[in-house]
């Protein structure tokens, strides 16, 4: 198996994404958990990352605390779209399990360090913050990074907090920008995509029945998401941003995309964080990231269902 960090701001989506990992031992090993600031405030990403560990049976993950703001911005939140909690939708009990003493940026320089070059994937499932000041801090790093699979950004799909920029993008942009100057072998999961991995009810009725608690809680998250994209976009479902970066270490062939250019905006107000991907490779610039342009919705969700059984 692979191993794996997640970095993660749940997030009913994120929830999903980190249930997705923990039920793939055979191809994923993750070695962590770091929470950061996004959808929420971090003491309730953290929070809540600790309850999906719970819902796994998986106390045994440590989950690390990280940054409580953008590198250089104030934090802008998304309580609009995952409610007060981040995880509304189910009646939830706080977490027992403990959070990790040492700071998640901490842990993820401790890490690489310690794991020989080209072994540990970063999965990004909120604003780069945390990877973001890793990178600054210990750049040496940035070479020992097996790939960055990061959700975030967007292309045909524009904006879904500004006109012109997806959430995580935006709310860290100087830390996206870090990230895809690193040279890393980088892969971006942008909201052309996700927008495809739609949980229809359909889908929702099939997590449900699942018939376990896992089951349950997945389709309440997703019924409450819905409501935001419902109302909002008139779409089909809540799309499942996060657990499509899972998905694709799982099995990358239901993704389509190309090795192209992806540039973020940090200075212009009326397009920050936008996510500048020449898709049809007219600047000249080298490529730097595999930018995915759509997902197979059917076998992603014959995926989801089948290993969030195992629970
Ligand atoms: C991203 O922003 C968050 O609201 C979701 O969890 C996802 O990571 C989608 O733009
Ligand atoms: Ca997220």
């Amino acid at each position: 198996p692979r191993k794996i960090i997640i970095d993660t701001d749940p997030g009913q989506d994120d929830a999903v994404a980190i249930l997705l990992a923990l039920a793939s031992p055979e191809d994923l090993d993750v070695l962590g958990i770091t929470a950061v600031a996004g959808n929420v405030p971090l003491a309730l990403t953290a929070k809540n990352t600790r309850i999906v560990c719970e819902l796994a049976d998986r106390i045994d993950v440590p989950v690390f605390a990280g940054c409580e703001a953008p590198i250089s911005r104030k934090l802008v939140t998304a309580e609009h779209v995952h409610g007060k909690s981040g995880l509304d939708g189910p009646q939830m009990t706080d977490p027992t399990m403990p959070l990790q003493q040492q700071h998640a940026v901490d842990f993820i320089i401790e890490t690489l360090e310690a794991e020989p070059a080209n072994t540990i994937t970063l999965c990004a499932l909120g604003p780069l913050t945390n990877i973001g000041v890793a990178f600054q801090r210990a750049p040496h790093l940035m070479e020992k990074v097996q790939q960055i699979v990061l959700m975030g950004g967007a292309y045909f799909e524009v904006g879904n907090i500004t006109p012109s920029a997806e959430f995580n993008i935006y709310v860290d942009p100087e830390a996206a920008d870090i990230v895809f100057k690193s040279g890393i072998d980088i892969v971006v999961i942008p909201l052309d995509a996700t927008h495809g991995a739609l949980a229809t009810q359909p889908r929702v009725d099939a997590f449900a029945a699942l018939g376990s608690r896992v089951g349950t809680m997945v389709a309440e998250w997703t019924s409450f998401f819905e409501r935001f994209d419902k109302e909002k976009y008139g779409s089909a479902g809540a799309p499942l941003h996060d657990p499509c970066v899972i998905a694709y270490l799982i099995d990358p062939d239901m993704f389509d995309g190309r090795f192209i250019n992806v540039e973020i905006e940090t200075t212009s107000e009326l397009t920050l964080g936008m996510t500048v991907a020449d898709w049809w490779r007219v600047s000249g610039r080298p490529a730097n990231a595999t930018f995915i342009g759509s997902v197979q919705s059917d076998r992603f969700f014959d995926l989801l269902i089948d290993r969030l059984a195992r629970f």
